[in-house]
């Protein structure tokens, strides 16, 4: 008989926890090893395509920290396009304010409301309200402001049992610096931690975001070149996709079954990519039950479960590209190296293989940029350009015929 408790353990979704979190011994090793510096000469970078499996990984890195004494704090700034150095400096304060607001600075006069109005002495905590006080009547530039307030943090804490303060930003790509404006958020983020790291304050930034944030950080401050070990978040291996799948289904109550053959067909389709692996095998799971149910002998139907994931998935970031935009992609997708990464060049050179109106080189680099501000493409350090997508070179020979019919070759 189907058991009925035993549900769906399959997650696929943004920092959705796994049932099972495959692979990311050595990324947590690393981590492991940058919190045992006293003084902190490196910071975190985490990178990788969409869905690799970054902000599940930061999650994790938490309780490892808090376990050695570290204290934890951070958000995610996927909202943070338009922020300018003053709301950075308060989203710093805030996050701040959640691990200092017990620690008491002094006492303070305070005037108690009622009857017969008198004055109290209460405690002055280093809570949010103390430390935008702080903030307003500090002296200088708003990176002088928060190097004084992160001073005085630490000054406090000296006398806590704490090694550090980790500063975890999810989503760090958001951050941009705008020189229209004279608004310079990232080199802010980068002035301040390097300016009080240099005086031997352990507060340590762990950066994740896109493959697009460390050159983004080194083109704000060169020496970002130097303040980070960056962890490159690949896709799992064909033995931890296996555990990815097999570990969650792997107990007691479990009411379904993969057979061999059907997990080599979810790691091959999902090429180890971590969101894929889940939403493949959620769907696998319910098609399975139902089968069973029915009595049937389960097979994957691969064909249904790709056509949903190119509807969920692809199908919105591919709607935003322009028909020449997407025309591009195809002949991108038409590369040979197209999973991993390709020159201006080599595109160049397919393009003029499949279209009577070839793209020109400048033309190709100009439409490259803007499609690395859209996220479907990133420059890497060595000028090679790769997907930001993982899988979007499959997804797009599928969609091949709807681009080409457009006749726009
Ligand atoms: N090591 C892993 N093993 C199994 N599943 C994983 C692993 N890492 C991530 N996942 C799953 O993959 C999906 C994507 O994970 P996550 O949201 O952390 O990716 P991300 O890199 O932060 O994506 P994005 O760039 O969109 O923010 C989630 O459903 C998560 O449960
Ligand atoms: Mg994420």
């Amino acid at each position: 008989m189907v058991n009925e408790v035993f549900s769906n353990p399959f997650k696929p979704g943004a920092g959705h926890k796994p049932p099972y979190l495959a692979g990311r011994i050595e990324e947590t090793n690393e981590f492991k090893k940058l919190i045992k510096q006293k003084i902190i000469l490196e910071n975190m970078v985490l990178t990788g395509l969409r869905g690799s499996g970054k902000t599940v990984l930061l999650d994790t890195f938490k309780p490892l920290a808090i376990q050695k004494g570290w204290l934890w704090v951070g958000t995610d700034l996927s909202e943070s396009a338009s922020v300018n150095e003053q709301t950075l400096a308060l989203r710093l304060l805030t996050d701040l304010s959640i691990v200092t607001s017990n620690i008491v600075i002094g006492k303070k006069e305070q005037q108690k409301l009622g009857f017969a109005p008198e004055k109290i002495i209460i405690e002055q905590k280093l809570n949010y309200l103390t430390l935008t006080e702080m903030y307003n009547k500090f002296p200088g530039l708003v990176s002088d402001k928060i190097k004084g307030i992160l001073e005085f943090v630490w000054s406090c804490l000296k006398d806590y049992d704490v090694k550090g303060i980790i500063f975890a930003y999810d989503e760090a790509q958001a951050l941009s610096d705008h020189a229209q404006k004279e608004q310079y958020p990232l080199a802010l983020i980068l002035d301040v931690f390097q300016s009080i790291q240099k005086k031997d304050i352990p507060f340590m930034l762990v950066l994740t975001g896109l493959p697009t944030l460390f050159p983004k950080l080194v083109e704000a401050r060169t020496f970002a070149e130097r303040m980070f070990r960056v962890i490159f978040i690949d896709r799992l291996s064909k033995s931890e996709s296996r555990d990815a799948i097999l570990e969650p289904i792997n107990k007691g109550g479990c009411p379904i079954h993969f057979t061999k053959s059907s997990v080599t067909l979810v790691v091959k389709e999902s090429d180890g990519y971590p969101y894929f692996i889940q939403f493949i095998c959620r769907e696998v799971y319910d098609v399975f039950l139902q089968k069973i149910k029915d009595n049937k002998e389960p097979s994957v139907p691969i064909e249904e479960i790709t056509r949903k994931l190119d509807k969920d998935f692809f199908a919105g970031r591919w709607s935003r590209a322009t028909d020449r935009q997407r025309q591009l992609l195809c002949i991108i997708a038409h590369l040979k190296n197209n999973d991993t990464e390709f020159s201006v060049q080599e595109i160049v050179f397919e393009s003029k293989e499949r279209l009577n109106n070839p793209f020109s080189n400048s033309h190709i680099s100009q439409m490259l940029a803007t499609l690395t501000n859209a996220g479907l493409i990133y420059k890497n350090r060595h000028g090679k350009y790769s997907f930001a997508v993982p899988l979007l070179g499959r997804f797009i020979l599928r969609q091949e015929q709807e681009v080409f019919s457009n006749g726009l070759d």
